[in-house]
């Protein structure tokens, strides 16, 4: 991945509290009633506000399109991402074709506010749409053998750029373990700001996992496969001494080019510190109890 380039500057972040949250976007949130709207995990040392829209949408990773994230918003103008199915296969019992509709309709996506950690040392707060990842698993239901996901990207060099170059191994793929696909902050969103994904964001439907690197929470999902053995995710290929299958957010363990230890938050100037598992500890510090951490990195 390339250095962080300077910003333009931010404007102040439109959502400063709840209210006023609620306030812009009551009607959008009718079906996140009683869902979580305020930021979950252990809050860090300076405020969490969210984001901006402009900059969740405008700085984005997305090698598809291009390595220069200031550039992705452009260039996913011919991007088609209505229809769109996901598939869910490999080791279930019930293997199943959704449609993104079908989805939304059937998972009913809620309102979930997280950090987002990228392993290059920015950050964002991003009021995410999505539902939890366990809803889909129950519908499918894995088999004794199925001890891990993998995801894929949709695979489409004539609409991304970007998968016309060799220098990755495309489609773009992660993994999760089982256990951390069904803990409940593993979700899938649809949506951000209450609104439909945008392409660069990863429309129309795309993985959150807060606690790990950005790197994790794959893009335009076209397939999930239910797996015996970990998957190689495409980072893990292209460089596996910088990129592990784990990567949980550790301010402990340095990446070989970035000090992990602090970050910045997209719209800010002076870097915070960053917290263990992105401040989600408590939540699922249990699922890596025993490892290595160095070593699982
Ligand atoms: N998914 C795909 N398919 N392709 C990508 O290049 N980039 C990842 C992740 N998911 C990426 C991807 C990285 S490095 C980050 S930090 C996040 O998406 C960025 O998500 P955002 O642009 O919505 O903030």
């Amino acid at each position: 991945m390339r250095a962080i380039t300077p910003l333009n500057i931010t404007p102040e972040p439109l959502y400063l509290n709840r209210r006023a949250f609620m306030r812009t976007f009551g009607a959008g949130l009718a079906v996140a009633a009683g869902a979580p709207a305020t930021l979950l995990g252990a809050p860090s040392e300076p405020t969490d506000l969210p984001t901006s829209f402009k900059d969740i949408t405008h700085y984005n990773n997305f090698y598809e399109f291009s390595s220069n994230k200031q550039a992705v918003a452009r260039m996913v103008s011919g991007f088609e991402t209505t229809p769109w199915q996901l598939e869910v296969t490999g080791r279930v019992a019930k293997p199943a074709l959704f449609d993104v509709e079908e989805l939304i309709t059937r998972f009913q996506p809620e309102e979930r506010v997280y950090r987002l950690r990228c392993v290059e040392g920015w950050s964002m707060v991003i009021p995410w749409h999505g539902f939890p990842l366990a809803r889909i698993l129950e519908a499918v239901q894995p088999t004794p053998e199925a001890r891990y996901l993998k995801f894929i990207t949709v695979h489409r060099p004539r609409q991304m750029p970007g998968q016309k170059n060799g220098w990755y191994h495309w489609p773009y793929v992660e993994g999760l373990r089982l256990d951390e696909a069904l803990n409940d902050l593993a979700i899938l969103a649809t949506g951000l700001y209450a609104k439909k994904l945008l392409a660069q964001n990863g429309a129309p439907v795309r993985l959150v996992v807060p606690w790990k690197y950005g790197f994790k929470s794959i893009k335009s999902i076209v397939r999930i496969e239910l797996v015996k053995s970990r998957p190689t995710s495409l980072w893990m290929r292209a460089a596996p001494h910088e990129y592990g299958f784990y990567a949980n957010v550790n301010p402990k363990v340095p990446h070989p080019r970035w000090s992990q230890a602090s970050e910045r938050r997209i719209g800010e100037f002076r870097r915070r510190r960053t917290l263990m598992y992105n401040g989600y500890e408590e939540q699922v510090a249990h699922l890596y109890a025993g490892m290595d951490l160095k070593a699982n990195y």
